[in-house]
């Protein structure tokens, strides 16, 4: 079948933008299926430099139809913020190309008055070091059942008794953390100017995609952050506030989990974490340092320096089982060039005993399971120009093979830098197998 899930495997910032952009060569259509702005896609093409934080990173394609699902929590200022400033770099016909689901919450501004307000006033230990992009009280009032979704802008008189209904339970909230919310009027005038753009964009979203994929065409499922930050999957509390992993693809597309043909988990060569939470495989050294600077890891969103760390296989195996990932797409190998030696985490010592799979619920506090090691030797040679992986020096092939023979899924892709023709392709899952160049 031919839709494919593109899903990060650790905490983010895998490099998803990058492949889905790849990929899209080959698709049809692309869904975003959860989160909102918090997500940042780095989308390189010849000189330019595009970060994507609502529009599905397939949106550079020019035939590809662009759809919003209803899994996301849409900011309309940053989505036509977004547009505008396409338009202003020369692309055309996006608002042709986009879709929005009539389902998707809104994030209005007393959700991000809320995320930063909380933010600001949590304990050290208690601050999830959130993008302050009003995610989490948005979802919120999605699962309150206060939430205001874009079809209301159709309507917008009965819209503002939703928000006014919705703000109301939040005062005292505000209240507290010492804000000030603003008033109906001034959060429903946004709005109304935004409706005049955003109510054309808007479809059912979860008919289209099905009819595509019944139609034989080529979909593609752009998943944001990663497993390890899913509200189910992840760290909690030391996660996002949507269903980031596979699973969500479903729900958040609209769509039967049978109608999902593949599912590719994309992976760094090593690890980052941006915000709070544990992180076992975590370096404060100058690997660590090598893998901030050479890797350019300061968050696409926040401009946060990204912490880093090895690569986690039991990571890897945890998000191999609750996304069911077919293959992977392992990134930024080029970024471990000049490492005299590449440390893995291959298993974690519990009280329990050695354990394969990551103990999600065991880390934390800190300290209480302990990363297992194996050393491989690493590689000096620039990585940009190799296409096959036959032409990797033999330590980074050893290392993807490694990689591949640990994780428990094949490799279809390896990433050697942040542009398009920096790839080693090595299955298609549109196409099969990638031909011999
Ligand atoms: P996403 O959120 O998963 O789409 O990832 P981000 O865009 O936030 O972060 C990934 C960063 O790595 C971006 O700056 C990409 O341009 C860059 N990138 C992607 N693949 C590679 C690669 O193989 N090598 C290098 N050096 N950079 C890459
Ligand atoms: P992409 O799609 C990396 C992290 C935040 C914080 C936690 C909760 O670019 O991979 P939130 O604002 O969602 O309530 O923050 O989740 N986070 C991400 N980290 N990449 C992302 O998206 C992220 N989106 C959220 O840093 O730790
Ligand atoms: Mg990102």
């Amino acid at each position: 079948m031919s839709s494919v899930v593109i899903v990060g495997a650790q905490w983010g910032d895998e490099g998803k933008g990058k492949i889905v952009d790849i990929y899209m060569e080959f698709a049809d259509v692309v869904v975003r299926y959860a989160g909102g702005p918090n997500a940042g896609h780095t989308l390189v093409v010849g000189d330019e430099k595009i970060v994507v934080r609502l529009l599905p990173s397939g949106i550079l394609r020019r035939g590809t139809h662009c759809i919003l699902g209803q899994g996301m929590v849409i900011d309309t200022e940053v989505l036509l913020g977004e547009i505008d400033e396409l338009h202003r770099r020369g692309h055309e016909n996006l608002e042709q190309r986009l879709t929005l689901s009539d389902r998707a919450h809104l994030i209005l501004p007393y959700h991000v008055l809320i995320d930063t307000l909380r933010e600001g006033s949590a304990p050290a230990d208690k601050a999830l070091g959130t993008t302050k992009k009003g995610i989490g009280p948005a979802y919120e009032d999605k699962v309150k059942r206060v939430g205001v979704r874009c079809g209301d802008l159709r309507d917008l008189k009965a819209m503002a008794a939703r928000v006014a209904y919705a703000m109301q339970a939040w005062a005292p909230t505000v209240h507290a953390l010492g804000g000030e919310l603003p008033t109906v009027e001034a959060v429903m005038s946004k709005l109304e100017a935004h409706a005049a753009r955003i109510v054309p964009m808007l479809g059912h979203t979860s008919e289209l995609v099905d009819d595509a994929i019944k139609a034989g065409k080529r979909v593609l499922l752009e998943g944001a952050q990663g497993t390890l930050l899913d509200i189910d999957h992840g760290t909690y509390p030391f996660v996002t506030s949507s269903s980031a992993g596979a699973g969500g693809a479903s729900s958040g597309a609209g769509i039967g989990p049978n109608r999902i043909g593949t599912v590719i988990g994309i992976t760094k060569a090593y690890t980052t974490r941006v915000g709070s939470g544990p992180f076992p495989t975590e370096l404060d050294d100058s690997d660590g340092k090598h893998l901030r600077e050479v890797g350019a890891e300061f968050g696409s969103v926040t401009g946060r320096p990204r912490r880093t760390g090895w690569l986690d296989l039991p990571g890897l195996r945890y998000a191999s089982r609750v996304n069911g990932i077919d293959g992977l797409a392992v990134t930024k190998l080029d970024v471990l060039t000049g490492m005299d030696r590449i440390r893995v985490c291959i298993a974690y010592d519990t009280p329990e005993g050695r354990v394969s799979s990551l103990p999600i619920d065991d880390l934390d506090p800190p300290g209480k399971v302990t990363p297992v090691y194996v050393e491989m030797p690493g590689w000096k040679e620039r990585l940009e120009g190799v296409r096959v992986l036959d032409d990797l020096p033999a330590n980074a092939r050893a290392y993807v093979r490694f990689i591949e023979e640990q994780a428990g899924a094949p490799v279809y892709l390896v990433s050697v830098g942040p542009r398009r023709s920096e790839t080693i392709m090595l299955h298609n899952p549109f196409v099969g197998r990638a031909a011999a160049p």
